[in-house]
């Protein structure tokens, strides 16, 4: 059973939809357009219309880092530019997604007012250049990037052709300059009230680092210390929502004039510099920028499920569609090896991402500028300029096909499980000193039960602590260091009440602000919820292994942690066979009122975890939206409106596939009737549905 038939059991959800524009119900095509790069080649801005047409784009984002252009002199604004593109990209059918230029700053604003600038943790004010590198917190450019903002926004406040604003650019980074000091100092203030409470959560007696005055607290840096961990967590958050108070400045600035026009900002997959979550709260939907290393062969599988993982991310950060805002058509300049999509590959990772939630398919670039270090850069339009090259027949196909998926904007996914991952838990687990400080890999702990889900085609959303537990029936909760009181209540009511949660190695080991909970781990009342106590944990060297020996008399490899766990009422479900701890418990569950609590004390990686976790599903009778049979490489993910269900089915194989359903199905694309069997391209995906 999944959750939509759930819910149509109980006879009440319909027409879930939610839109990203509710003037504009199709699937954006497109990318980011930078036409003041051409100002003076207006034949190049013509052909760009023409060549949009062609590859039916619908969408271009404009002005990203175009402060120069739109403000030459401080006061002086020119629009005239962007009155043209903005009249043009309509009449060709198009319509504009916005940006606010604060990404990148005129030179003249640097030069008059140089704390727009950073300064970097050894206390130096960076030169003026690049990009993404202001002050958030300084006075004048909020000001400034308000003037600007509000001005843009009066402009085309009634344009047709706006469908929403992009905030800035990939917002990353901190500042160290006094404003952003002062600021850190009042943001503790607020949050502890007092010297005596910041010392005892930062645990500051530890090498004598007793705060005695606000004014001594300074942003960690090399210069000076990282070894509290509290204050290290709070910099972090404090960065976090003083990116979020400048992102809510500037979206304020347009949204004074157009409450109607919805604002984003463009996301960086798990980018560990801020809280997400926190940024979400803020926008009115959520976009990505994702630019995997693809290579072309089945070894891409995995990367596709990566791809999956960070898709569904971006769909639970507001549970309800989102926009792929950049993605290369081919090659990108950055990685290390900037190899070319092979030819499937874009078509393949846009229909997977539109599986996951998203309702468009944009790029990062229309057209390959000439210069600057982006040149080299993929793009839909090449320096060549005319639509014969592999890539543009690509897109032209892709866009043919997204035309035809009208139906799926706005759909919503209903997962009956979920993944819980904090960015406070990520920092705090990278920070700690201990276990392995190689790396403790918490990415590869999360993308391996994400895998478990994936092989299967279900569906899952990414949630943190402070979502709603109560709709999952199954949670998946890997290396939870960080537990607060209130997340342990949490768990524990989500299990008494029926839930099935599997935590791992880990678990429960420190508060909020990083101390460590006292009287045995897993803390906060989870040593009672799962039944056991760990008493210790072993890092092994990477040569190292154990074994544990499962009920049925199967072995499996432990690797990197074994935990020496007690059980305290659960029931064994495996034992280490090897090392002092020979005999003591490897895994566990444990019956907490109407519930289970599984939990896995050591690292394994010859599929075990997926057992375990193919077992939960089928004890609960979760199963995938699809009902046949889907070999290695083959997936499918849903979406649906509460009347119709919209499966894809993708082929991330580069072999062709044939599966087989009894359910009869019709092709979104073709509306033909799909009975018996699907066969699939390589790299391809079929877009089905069927009413509930
Ligand atoms: C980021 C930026 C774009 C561009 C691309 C290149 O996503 O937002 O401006 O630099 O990278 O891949
Ligand atoms: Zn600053």
């Amino acid at each position: 059973m999944n959750k939509m038939q759930l819910t149509i059991c109980d006879g009440t959800e319909k027409n879930m939809r939610k839109y990203i524009n509710e003037n504009f119900k199709h699937i954006l095509h497109g990318g980011d357009y930078n036409p003041d790069q051409w100002l003076d080649q207006p034949d190049i801005l013509a052909e760009d219309m023409r060549l949009m047409k062609l590859a039916d784009c619908n969408e271009m984002t404009v002005g990203i880092f175009s402060w120069a252009a739109l403000e030459p002199e401080e006061g002086r604004f020119d629009f005239s530019w962007l009155d043209k593109v903005m009249d043009d990209i309509y009449r060709n059918g198009g319509r504009v997604i916005l940006a606010t230029p604060s990404g990148a700053r005129p030179a003249w604003l640097a030069q008059k007012y140089p704390e727009v600038m950073r300064v970097d943790e050894s206390g130096n004010r960076i030169f003026f250049g690049a990009r993404h590198n202001h002050c958030y917190t300084s006075p004048v450019y909020r000001q400034k990037v308000a003037i600007i903002n509000r001005k843009l926004a009066e402009r085309y406040k009634d344009h047709p052709a706006l469908i929403a604003w992009h905030i800035s650019n990939e917002y990353n980074g901190e500042c160290h300059c006094e404003y952003c000091k002062a600021a850190f100092r009042e943001w503790l203030r607020k949050k502890y009230g007092t010297l005596d409470e910041l010392n005892h959560q930062w645990w500051t007696a530890f090498w004598s680092h007793t705060y005695t005055d606000w004014e001594q607290i300074d942003p960690p840096s090399w210069r000076g210390d990282r070894s509290v961990h509290g204050r290290n967590l709070d910099w972090k958050r404090f960065v976090t929502d003083q990116t979020a108070d400048f992102m809510k400045h500037e979206c304020d600035s347009v949204k004074s004039m157009t409450p109607n026009i919805p604002t984003t900002t463009n996301l960086m997959c798990f980018y560990p510099g801020l809280d997400y979550r926190v940024i979400a709260k803020y926008i009115d939907f959520i976009s990505l920028d994702n630019y995997p290393d693809w290579h072309g062969d089945d070894s891409d599988i995995e990367r596709s499920a990566k791809n999956g993982l960070i898709n569904d991310l971006m769909r639970s950060l507001k549970h309800k569609p989102f926009v792929l805002m950049e993605c290369t058509t081919s090659c990108v300049n950055w990685h290390s090896f900037n190899k070319l999509k092979r030819p499937g590959v874009h078509n393949l990772f846009a229909l997977q991402t539109i599986a996951h939630g998203s309702d468009s398919v944009l790029c990062f670039q229309w057209r390959k500028s000439r210069g600057g270090s982006e040149k080299l850069h993929g793009a839909l339009v090449d320096h060549e300029g005319s639509e014969n090259t592999r890539v543009f027949r690509e897109v032209r196909a892709l866009g043919a096909r997204l035309k035809k998926l009208d139906e799926i904007v706005g759909t919503v996914t209903e997962s009956m499980v979920a993944i819980l991952y904090d960015w406070s838990n990520h920092w705090a687990l990278n920070d700690a000193r201990g276990f392995c400080n190689v790396d403790k890999k918490m990415m590869w702990a999360l993308e391996q039960v994400y895998r478990a889900l994936w092989n299967k085609g279900i569906d899952v959303d990414i949630i943190s602590s402070e979502d709603d537990f109560a709709g999952y029936s199954f949670i998946i909760d890997p290396m939870q260091y960080m537990v607060s009181d209130e997340l342990g209540k949490k768990m524990g009511e989500y299990v008494e009440n029926g839930g099935a949660l599997l935590c791992t190695y880990m678990t429960g080991m420190v508060s909020e602000n990083d101390l460590c909970h006292l009287g045995g781990f897993p803390g906060c009342g989870l040593r009672k919820v799962f039944g056991i106590w760990n008493e210790e944990i072993d890092t092994l060297y990477p040569e190292d292994s154990n074994e544990v020996l499962l009920a049925d008399g199967t072995t499996v490899k432990a690797i990197d942690y074994c935990e020496l766990i007690h059980t305290e009422g659960a029931k064994v479900l495996g034992i280490y066979n090897s090392d002092f701890y020979k005999g003591m418990p490897a895994v566990t569950v444990n019956s907490y009122g109407k519930g289970k609590a599984y939990y896995i004390a050591f690292r394994e990686n010859d599929g075990y975890i997926e057992k375990l976790i193919d077992e939960v599903l089928k004890e609960r009778g979760i199963v995938s939206a699809f009902d046949g049979e889907l070999p290695y490489g083959v997936t499918v993910h849903s979406r649906t409106d509460g009347e119709t269900l919209f499966v894809f089915v993708e082929n991330h194989t580069a072999q062709p596939q044939s599966l087989k359903t009894e359910l009869a199905w019709t092709n979104v694309e073709n509306g033909e009737p799909v009975i018996g069997s699907i066969q699939l391209d390589k790299r391809d995906v079929i877009v089905l549905k069927r009413n509930l």
